[in-house]
């Protein structure tokens, strides 16, 4: 008997293996992404991902190559990749060292809590989301520069030589791109009061140079992070918003500093997750949610099941609601994250849940909050040469951000303020609204959903993933997790599969138009759930690279983008 447990568990081990190993035939019924030996580099654009590793194969690092693809997207994928926003970065040292990087931008001094309230203490539209007032103080150089510092391994002039060149010769416009910018044509002009470099009528295949940006980066690569912070950069920058009655002031930039964080990381059956810690939300939402699904049996169920969907969809539900709530600025405000992510605490959340029937969100906890997603922000995935990964989501907020474009430093502004909550209970442009927690005050820094995430296995590196989409970030790495580690999907397959999404309220679960057949929607709907198939034509842009088990790694880039994978 014992003898043939043996067999019973070599062969399991061996047939769960396959899908992973990329050179078993069982491997040739799965899509997969770009497979490479050594290093891989997945972003919103090729020329990102080509530069990011061009810099590992001179030798460069994971933080070398974040320098060099987060300066690159800002040249070629100017909707989100950026100077002028913020981000989240999370590391994977090849030893099992990791950590955090916070570089989200923070409220200016001058701000203040009702600063986007009328006379009546109604909320002004548009005032946290177009020009000068919504831009938040950009943390995205001192990031970069913080993390190459910290650890990387060329020289900053090494780094920013081919993106300088990228900026100077142009990149070619793409369908996505060349329809993003015309759709936002007319409002580039309004916001600015003229035509800026994205103006004109651009088509797929046009190249765009940014002269500009060229030398802003030429300066940076001189002058290093106070170029940006106390140099020439930031008395353009801050004499072109105060022109405008924007209120950073040089202090605000000078005061800058990206600050290291302990991630979250918690477990899931037999993963290791490590996810980004407040100012976003998404490591405790991500930990919340994989915690309250914990003890049922996903595989069973099926991929995207009637079963998986109502389980994900409450576990969801509960943990948004928590969000709005309790999360904010831990420099300001005081998270519960111990008791959140208490096994006690969560099994209480979900106490009521039954397979019977929806549990509609105004009997969950905290009601009439909205969170909708924004529409731009990016994410990359990185792995070098030497067996360490980053993760990033780095942006302006939505697309283009405030829709100031500095046409002297060649960078647009982020309008991350209006991810504050500008008066409690009010929703914000995303129908978002929030609580004490999250309300502005000078110097502090506006909630995220951002999640960059890794995923460890038995002590090794697993997986890097991350995704833009707002507050749809947290459930779409939710899912890729699931389809790799439940669903047995390679990296491809679980970045392409159909998404849904639940955030409490609205009270209805979003799902990809034409993707879930009607037959489930329908079983759906009998139990008491709402189905939207409307609000997002795509959910997610997961950029992600999954270690396979014969140690090679996979790039999953997402359909949804133009994203691409590139290594070596
Ligand atoms: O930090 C956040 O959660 C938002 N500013 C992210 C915006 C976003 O993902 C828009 N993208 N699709």
């Amino acid at each position: 008997m014992r003898k043939l447990l043996i067999i019973f568990f070599f062969i399991s081990i061996a047939f769960s293996c396959n899908k992973r190993n990329t050179s078993t035939q069982e491997s040739q019924t799965h899509e997969y992404g770009l497979i490479t030996e050594k290093a891989m580099v997945v972003s919103a654009r090729k020329e990102a991902s080509k530069i990011g590793s061009y810099i590992l194969e001179k030798g460069g690092n994971v933080f070398d190559a974040m320098m060099a693809t987060e300066m690159a997207l800002a040249v070629c994928y100017p909707s989100a990749g950026n100077l002028g926003g913020g981000g989240f970065m999370v590391y994977r040292m090849s030893n099992g060292d990791v950590g955090a990087l916070d570089y989200r931008e923070k409220a200016p001094l001058a701000a203040s809590k009702n600063m986007y309230l009328d006379s009546l203490e109604n909320v002004i539209p548009l005032k946290s989301i177009l020009g000068e007032l919504a831009v938040g103080v950009p943390g995205t150089v001192a990031g970069v520069f913080e993390a190459q510092q910290k650890f990387g391994k060329l020289s900053v002039s090494e780094i920013l030589e081919p993106v300088i060149e990228l900026a100077n010769k142009g990149y070619k416009v793409t369908e996505k791109q060349a329809e993003r910018f015309n759709l936002h044509d007319s409002i580039f002009r309004a916001v600015n009061g003229k035509e800026i470099l994205y103006s004109k009528n651009k088509k797929a295949g046009d190249t765009i140079k940014n002269i500009q940006l060229a030398k802003t980066l030429q300066r940076i690569a001189l002058n290093g992070k106070d170029e940006f912070y106390k140099g020439e950069t930031a008395k353009i920058l801050v004499e072109y918003l105060s022109e405008r009655g924007g209120i950073i002031t040089l202090e605000d930039l000078a005061n800058y500093e990206a600050i290291w964080r302990e991630p979250i990381t918690f477990k899931y059956k037999d993963i290791n997750i490590i996810s980004m810690s407040p100012p976003s939300s998404g490591g405790i939402c991500l930990a919340q949610i994989m915690k309250m699904i914990e003890p049922y049996e996903l595989k069973e169920f099926g991929h995207n099941s009637l079963k998986t969907i109502q389980l994900l969809s409450e576990a969801e539900r509960r943990a948004y609601a928590d969000r709005n709530y309790f999360l904010g600025d831990p420099d300001f405000v005081q998270i519960p994250t111990d008791t959140l992510l208490s096994d006690t605490y969560l099994y209480n959340r979900m106490r009521d849940f039954s397979f019977e029937k929806a549990t509609p969100s105004s009997e969950v906890f905290h009601g009439n909050i909205e969170f909708v997603e924004s529409d731009e922000t990016t994410h990359y995935s990185i792995v070098d040469q030497f067996g360490n990964a980053i993760s990033v989501t780095t942006t302006l907020n939505n697309t283009f951000g405030s829709q100031l474009f500095c046409s002297e430093l060649g960078f647009f502004l982020n309008n991350e303020m209006d991810d504050f909550s500008s008066k409690a209970g009010a929703p914000n442009m995303y129908g978002l609204t929030g609580a004490e927690a999250n309300s502005i005050e000078p110097e502090k820094r506006m909630l995220s959903s951002m999640t960059p995430t890794i995923v460890e296995k038995n002590g090794k590196l697993l997986m890097t993933l991350g995704t833009p989409g707002g507050s749809t970030i947290i459930t779409s790495v939710l899912q890729t997790i699931l389809n790799v580690e439940e669903f047995e999907m390679t990296m491809q397959e679980a970045v392409s599969a159909p998404r849904f999404h639940h955030q409490w309220l609205p009270d209805y679960i979003r799902m990809e138009p034409n993707k879930f057949s009607k037959a489930l929607i329908r079983q759906l709907e009998a139990k008491g759930y709402t189905i939207n198939e409307e609000r997002s034509p795509v959910i997610g842009i997961v950029d992600g690279i999954l270690v396979t088990d014969d140690g090679k790694l996979e790039g999953g880039a997402d359909w949804r983008g133009d994203d691409t994978a590139i290594g070596f």
